[in-house]
């Protein structure tokens, strides 16, 4: 049986593979339509979200599955104090398949380590959020044709942008890719991702400032919000929140065929006078993510059919439940009763461990 709590759970022939039938759905809607008979998708949201539960909804609904489950932590027994683990444990009881939404960095896999069905992590905290980036991959490979050689430019919030974490994630698999970063300094990518991501698999970035020196040479820019809600201070927030704004003005600076992503939603980074731009892509991006959420369901439920019992695990990765602790507040070790703070050692010859659930180093900065 397999989840999806990290994009990186995928390879690239997966995600190749997700991309086909999500063009097939889009070719043959009729020849999907009952695929998911009988069977429950559950959307376990502790986060607001519109898109990512309704496309998950919409999806299931449109393979013939029905949908249960709850849109906010309160409504559940989350309220009373009830761990992600025994809630994973309850679901399955009910459902064969679930989409998990959480403020708290790593609950999605805690879900699916517990889980008897598969997890698909729908957002967790700044971390990370995979099915934005199948949205995103399909939204590249529509617009652009592939993955391959293509600058792309992340814009705005890249510290607690859990999509921008992703995306780099997958397009480490393609050749010829070059990242352009560009943030203020406070909200600079995190050192995770700057170490596992980008440094290991050699990925060639820069770094700036500025939006305007960026846009001529990206083929891809993808904007974000900064993200108000993941703030500790909020002076700091009103100082960053009108950082960049994308304007009819600067789509002048760019190229014909650059493509405009956001995962959105958007609050003022990109002037609604971008939408008549035929480069502006977001909201075609919306209608990719259900088909790709489409295609995910499909994938998991047929694997889960293929090996039903073996449940998600750290397999043989070395560990370490001993040594370190994990100081992220926002990291779901933080609640979770008795979860014991496990780290995975991600550079042998430097000794460096990150935390299992959240990716931080126990003396990192968040
Ligand atoms: N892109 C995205 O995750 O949107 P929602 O927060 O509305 O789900």
């Amino acid at each position: 049986m397999r989840s999806l709590i990290d994009i990186t759970d995928f390879n690239k022939e997966e995600i190749d593979g997700l991309i086909s039938t999500a063009m097939d759905i889009i070719a043959n809607p009729s020849k999907y339509a009952e695929k998911c008979k009988g069977k429950k998708l559950a959307t376990l949201f502790y986060e607001p979200s519109t898109r990512t539960r309704l496309s998950f909804e919409a999806a299931m609904l449109e393979l013939g599955g029905s949908v249960i489950g709850f849109s906010e932590a309160n409504s559940s027994s989350a309220a009373k104090g009830e761990s992600i683990a025994d809630t994973a444990k309850v679901i399955s009881c009910y459902a064969d398949i679930i989409a998990m939404r959480s403020p708290k960095e790593g609950a999605p896999l805690v879900a699916g380590l517990n889980a008897e069905i598969p997890v698909i992590n729908a957002g967790d905290g700044g971390h990370c959020h995979p099915t934005q980036t199948l949205a995103d991959l399909l939204t590249i490979y529509r617009e652009m044709g592939r993955f391959d050689n293509l600058t792309v430019g992340f814009c705005g919030d890249l510290k607690y942008g859990r999509t921008v974490h992703s995306l780099i994630g997958a397009l480490s698999g393609y050749t010829g890719i070059k990242i352009v970063l560009i943030s203020p300094e406070e909200l600079k990518i995190p050192k995770y991702v700057r170490y596992n991501i980008l440094d290991k698999h050699n990925m060639p970035y820069e770094e700036t400032k500025s939006l305007e020196d960026a846009l001529p040479k990206l083929d891809i820019l993808y904007m974000t919000r900064i993200q108000q809600e993941r703030f500790t201070d909020k002076a700091e927030y009103e100082r960053l929140k009108d950082s960049y704004i994308l304007t009819a003005e600067k789509m002048g600076l760019a190229k014909e065929k650059m493509a405009v992503l956001h995962p959105l939603p958007r609050v003022n980074e990109i002037s609604v006078k971008v939408d008549e731009d035929k480069r502006a892509c977001y909201f075609k991006q919306v209608l990719n993510g259900k088909y790709m959420r489409m295609a995910l369901i499909l994938k998991l439920l047929e694997e889960k059919a293929l090996d039903p019992v073996n449940r998600l695990s750290f397999g043989d990765l070395p560990l370490d439940t001993t040594n370190f602790k994990c100081n992220n507040p926002k990291c779901i070790t933080q609640v979770e009763q008795e979860l014991p703070h496990t780290f995975k050692c991600v550079d042998e010859e430097k000794g460096i461990y990150r935390c299992v659930y959240c990716e931080k180093k126990s003396t990192d900065t968040f």
